[in-house]
Formats: C-alpha cells, structure tokens, sequence
C-alpha cells in the first residue's frame, strides 16, 4: 500500500485535505524492520511518531527475569510514540516488530507542526489516546477481577470489535494472547480448545470467529 493510502486510512490523517496529506507523506521516512527487531527501546529518548504501514508490532515491558507483558498488539494503519513527544519523558515501553513491519517515521517537528497547524489531527490524537486508556482502565479491572476464561473472553471481543465484526484476522498465537492476558500458554490453549468445544468461538487457520457474543459477554462480566 502506498504512504498516502496507509495515512488517508488511519483516523489520526484521514480528515486532512488531499495536499496535507500528500506535505505528510513528503516528510515522513520510511523504515522496515525484520520480525523480532527492536523499534523502540523503553526509557530511551523520543524523537519521532511511527505508523504502521505494513505488519504488526507489539508494545512490551519487559521484567529483569525475562517475562513480557504485552500492552498493545498494533497492526497496519495504526501508530505509536505519540507518548514521548507529546511529555517529553522517556519511551514507556518497548516496541517491537511481530513480523516483518513497513513503517513510516514522522520527526518531532513535523509531528508537532502537524498538531498546532491542523487541531483536528490534536483532536483525533486525544480520541485514540482516550480509547487506550480505556482499554488499559479494562485491562487493570479484568486483571484483577477476572479469571482467566474472563480475561480470553473479554480479549476475543475486543479484537472482534478492532476488525469491526465477528471474525479476528489479527494473526495472534497462544503465547502471544497469554502475555497479553497475564496467563501461560498452556492455560490460554486449555482455555480457547473449551471456548471451542462450548460452541462460543470457532477457530481455523486464519481467523478466530465469534459464535456466541452473549455468552463471552457474560464470561468477561459485561451484561
Ligand atoms: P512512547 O512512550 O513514546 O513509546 C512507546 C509507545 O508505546 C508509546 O509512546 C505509545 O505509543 C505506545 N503505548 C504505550 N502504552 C500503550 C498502551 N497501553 N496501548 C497502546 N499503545 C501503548
């Protein structure tokens, strides 16, 4: 896909006029990274926001044993790093690239010229940030209030709405949603073969489908 198209399909972008968007795409680098290379490091300095215009990264802390806790699997058209350069701390966490990635790389200044010249991109920047908050507040309440069947349930909706239906296409493996729910592969496979078996999803090589909505709704405690 091209930069313009990449950047005319994310919501932070896509209300730009056609020669704003096109001064974006002048401005923006492009950078690939294969599958398992670090983008961001956590508690580096930050210089630059990155859209994703091809693969899938995840944002990861990462403890002193080793274990990761995923925070966000973020795929094409979505973007990240907004956080450094908007407060001017460190990265809060690692990014890092789940398959091969296309990237485009905005500088602070542009980033920033961008957001004082056009308030509707500022607007668009507070509604997504305001949803990853939500999605963390959820995050924290499901970690401390669900079991894990809630926690695999609440996430399988969550994904479900990303892809604006019933049907995952993210391309998540077991250990992946385990890190990201605070479980262990073994408990999230033992969990989705019984999500299965009690007819709620129905999973084949490329998509994980939700069949009975009401009933993980119920598992993750939403009424
Ligand atoms: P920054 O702190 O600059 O670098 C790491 C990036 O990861 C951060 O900006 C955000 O873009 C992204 N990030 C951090 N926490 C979350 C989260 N909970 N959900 C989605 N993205 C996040």
């Amino acid at each position: 896909m091209s930069a313009t198209a990449v950047l005319h399909k994310i919501p932070l972008f896509s209300k730009l006029a056609p020669a704003d968007l096109d001064r974006v795409v002048e401005v923006a680098r492009e950078k690939s990274y294969p599958r398992n290379s670090v983008i961001l490091f956590e508690d580096d300095p930050g210089d630059a926001l990155y859209v994703v215009a091809r693969g899938q990264v995840k944002v990861v802390l990462i403890g002193d044993d080793g274990r990761e806790v995923i925070l966000s699997v973020l795929g094409e058209g979505e973007f990240f790093g907004e956080m450094s350069l908007l407060d001017d701390e460190p990265r809060s966490a690692h990014v890092i690239a789940m398959e091969d990635s296309d990237l485009l790389v905005l500088r602070r200044e542009d980033f920033e010229g961008l957001l004082t010249s056009h308030p509707q991109i500022a607007l668009a920047l507070l509604r997504e940030m305001t949803r990853r908050l939500r999605r963390a507040d959820e995050k924290v309440g499901a970690l401390v209030l669900l079991d894990v069947t809630g926690r695999v349930a609440r996430l399988l909706l969550e994904l479900a709405d990303d892809s604006g239906g019933d049907h995952i296409t993210r391309r998540l493996t077991h250990h992946t949603i385990a890190q990201m729910v605070g479980s262990s592969r073994e408990t999230v496979s033992r969990t989705m073969r019984d999500l299965v078996s009690r007819g709620h999803i129905a999973v084949n090589r490329r998509e994980i489908q939700i069949r009975d909505r009401a009933a993980l709704q119920a598992a993750s405690g939403q009424t």
